[in-house]
């Protein structure tokens, strides 16, 4: 192997050190950063989530609420505590755990979050703030993925970077960030033809499609860096990422693993979207 890891673990930590010391010197000023996490049925991925969400606000000083309703929930009901915790001064961040049940417009409800205590960055306001070059709340996970290049010292001015994967959530966002900090990007979906005609020539690659380990080394330039969103199960029922490590970390640069990668860094910025909306009052 001759990468480098990228360790997501790492650089999560030394940012919720970071965190923690922003959210002390908010109590000098009497602000006390809150998170409240809305969970909707009994998903256990999205329990599990959720858990991690919760305890990591404590990890950081920060106060926290889990919101844990029945999956016949209605729709009306949610909309009726989403209004009552956007003017709730002790609640900063809202979440609202995806997937929704399918009877609950999740358009309406993302929509339904003020924009600034949406901090999963996916309120219209936010996306077009993103799009527009003026961020305000970010997507948690691109924002990640950004700090862990800007951690790794991954030069992004003029540099090629290649998206893999085109979702609200990781791809479309992710490409605004790069762009605005200079990189040239070329933004792939499911459509695409010839991808590795693209990744091959991609100084940085995103994969976030969803397929466990599709990128593989004969995809990457030599020496190109290799960040992996994704989160699946191999044939054996182990974690793993969209990218296939063994065979990538022989030709890449610079590679982030699964699990320790951008998973912590996704939790992360959740926190970092919390204390960054209790700032601005
Ligand atoms: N479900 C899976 N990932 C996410 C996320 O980033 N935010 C929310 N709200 N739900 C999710």
């Amino acid at each position: 192997m001759s990468a480098t890891i990228i360790d997501g673990k790492a650089i999560a930590a030394a940012t919720q050190l970071e965190i923690k010391a922003r959210v002390s010197a908010l109590a000098t000023r009497g602000i006390h950063p809150g998170l409240a996490v809305i969970l909707i049925g009994d998903n256990p991925a999205s329990h599990v989530y959720v858990s991690n969400k919760v305890k990591s606000c404590g990890a950081v000083g920060m106060h926290s609420v889990l919101e844990q309703y029945p999956v016949d929930l209605t729709e009306a009901e949610l909309l009726t505590r989403i209004d009552a915790l956007n003017n709730d001064p002790a609640i900063h961040g809202i979440l609202v755990q995806l997937p929704l049940p399918k009877y609950i417009d999740e358009h309406a409800v993302l929509e339904a979050i003020s924009p600034e205590k949406d901090v999963d960055g996916f309120h219209l306001i936010n996306a077009g703030a993103l799009m527009t070059g003026q961020p305000r709340l970010r997507a948690c996970t691109p924002y990640g993925v950004m700090k862990m290049l800007e951690h790794s010292h991954i030069p992004l001015r003029g540099a090629h970077a290649v998206i893999v994967g085109a979702s609200n959530i990781v791809g479309k966002p992710m490409a605004m960030m790069l762009l605005q900090a200079g990189a040239t990007v070329t933004l792939c979906n499911s459509k695409t033809r010839d991808l590795s005609h693209h990744t091959r020539q991609a100084d940085i690659v995103i994969a976030a499609v969803g397929r466990a380990k599709m990128i593989t080394g004969d995809m990457i330039r030599a020496g190109a860096t290799v960040i992996d969103v994704g989160i699946n199960r191999d044939e054996h029922g182990k974690l793993c990422g969209d990218v296939d490590f063994d065979s990538v970390a022989q030709v890449a640069g610079a590679i982030s693993p699964v699990p320790g990668g951008v998973g912590p860094m996704t939790i992360t910025m959740l926190l970092m979207n919390t204390l960054e909306a209790a700032e601005k009052l």
